[in-house]
């Protein structure tokens, strides 16, 4: 086979055979296919496209790039859940011992946050003494003991993916269906979950802008998961403003220990239940949606979640009483007000934004290497449809240094306020099974 007729062939929109996608991935992978032609191959699909098999073909060939996580050790059918990635996205901290208090089985392997999207490994880490470099046998015994533990990622897990992932990212061909598809899908597919719930997300923060291509992308990895025989469901969610308030890794700490009491912000809330019901349906813990939730709000209202929390936090070195006492996690030495300029209503947060001056306060990092400041973040006041007067708090920015102005105007200037009200927009659009 010669990469030069493979990459005619789809440019002339023809669709591959298997052999001739494992021929591609598995040459990218090993060298022996240089960069600019998986580059000219890579802009043929972007125009082209894949059909359905094409794109379960590709998916399996990143999975078989690298090494697999083998969760069978661990008892009971295990769900993974995957955003497509959000700015003070709190669901995981919540949702890993919210599902394990009602029996589903929660074996999270996570990564850590780069750019202004935050990593649960970070957030985490905000816990005194946590520790997430734990061996894949005490993994195993945790989850089967607690029902819930999270490990950092060690193993090469689809390389493939990486390197064509980074590939994309210079070559102008991220935003393509099947090549996204196919990319998450085999992350989640190598950590070796049974079901896999997905949370794609739509709006001005996030990466499908249109709702249209949200409902794509979720069709395509429905798809997908489920013809390689994981069960796989999506739901279509809102990312025209940040999630709930909190972003930065202590202050989503403790907006996830205020959820799993019960105080948390709505809209966490709400997408907490919703995703939290299809995990337990996927688990098979529940027989409906509606079943699932009123299960998971009476272990919220039980308290059985949040003592799930600190068995969890505890079963890893971490300090469970952070969460009777959220001043044990570290805190941020100013508090400066992002004031509203004039009166009327917020129509808009542009949520990347927001990330971005997180990120500059230290709380991501611009670059592998950085270290982060867990301590600081920002703190939404005021949500789309809220009404604010001229001198009011839009948020509060946490910092340990004296950052000046400047951060406060970039705050300030993601919000737009218009004398209109609008209606919030609507937190979910659509699920997909
Ligand atoms: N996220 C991924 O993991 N892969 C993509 O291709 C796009 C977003
Ligand atoms: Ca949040």
């Amino acid at each position: 086979m010669r990469m030069v007729d493979l990459i005619e062939k789809k440019r002339n929109g023809e669709a591959h055979s298997e052999a001739e996608i494992d021929f591609i991935i598995q040459g990218y992978t090993a060298g022996s296919i240089p960069e600019y032609q998986i580059s000219a191959w890579a802009m043929a699909v972007y125009f082209q496209g894949m059909n359905e098999e094409e794109r379960s073909l590709m998916t399996n060939a990143m999975v078989k790039s690298g090494d697999t996580i083998d969760l069978s050790g661990i008892h009971g059918i295990k769900v993974d859940k995957h955003s497509t990635g959000g700015v003070g996205d709190t669901t995981t901290l919540v949702l890993a011992p919210l599902v394990a208090s009602v029996g589903v089985p929660v074996a999270k392997m996570s990564g850590r946050g780069l750019g202004h999207t935050g990593g649960t490994i970070d957030k985490l880490e905000s816990v005194p003494g946590f520790n997430v470099e734990i061996t894949n046998e005490q993994f195993t015994a945790l989850v089967n003991k607690n029902k819930v533990a999270v490990i950092g990622q060690t193993q090469n897990l689809t390389p493939a993916d990486k390197k064509l992932y980074g590939l994309r990212d210079v070559t102008a061909t991220v935003n393509s269906i099947p090549l996204i598809a196919s990319s998450i899908m085999s992350k989640k597919i190598a950590s070796g979950a049974d079901a896999i719930v997905l949370d794609v997300k739509t709006g001005a923060g996030a990466f499908m802008k249109e709702l249209a291509d949200a409902k794509e992308l979720a069709e395509a990895m429905v798809k997908i998961g489920n013809g390689l025989g994981r069960r796989t469901s999506a739901i279509i969610s809102d990312m025209s403003q940040p999630l709930g308030n909190a972003i930065g890794n202590a202050l989503e700490v403790k907006e996830a220990i205020d959820t799993l009491r019960g105080e948390g912000p709505e809209d966490l809330m709400e997408l907490c239940y919703v995703l939290g019901s299809h995990m337990m349906v996927a688990a098979e813990k529940a027989r409906s949606l509606e079943e699932a939730k009123a299960h998971l709000k009476e272990a919220i209202q039980s308290g059985r979640a949040l003592e799930q929390f600190k068995t969890f936090i505890e079963a890893q070195n971490g300090d469970p009483s952070v969460a009777d006492d959220v001043q044990r996690l570290p805190q941020a030495r100013y508090q400066m007000e992002v004031t509203a300029e004039e009166t009327g209503y917020v129509t808009g947060i542009v949520a990347d934004q927001i990330g971005t001056a997180a990120m500059m306060l230290g709380a991501g990092r611009a670059t592998k290497e950085s270290v982060i400041d867990l301590a600081v973040g920002i703190v939404l006041k005021k949500k789309i449809g809220d009404s604010v007067k001229a001198g009011e708090a839009l948020a509060i920015i946490h910092a340990n240094q004296a950052h000046g102005e400047s951060i406060i105007q970039t705050v300030r200037q993601s919000f737009s306020i218009d004398k209109e009200a609008i209606t919030p927009p609507p937190l979910i659009y659509d699920a997909i099974h």
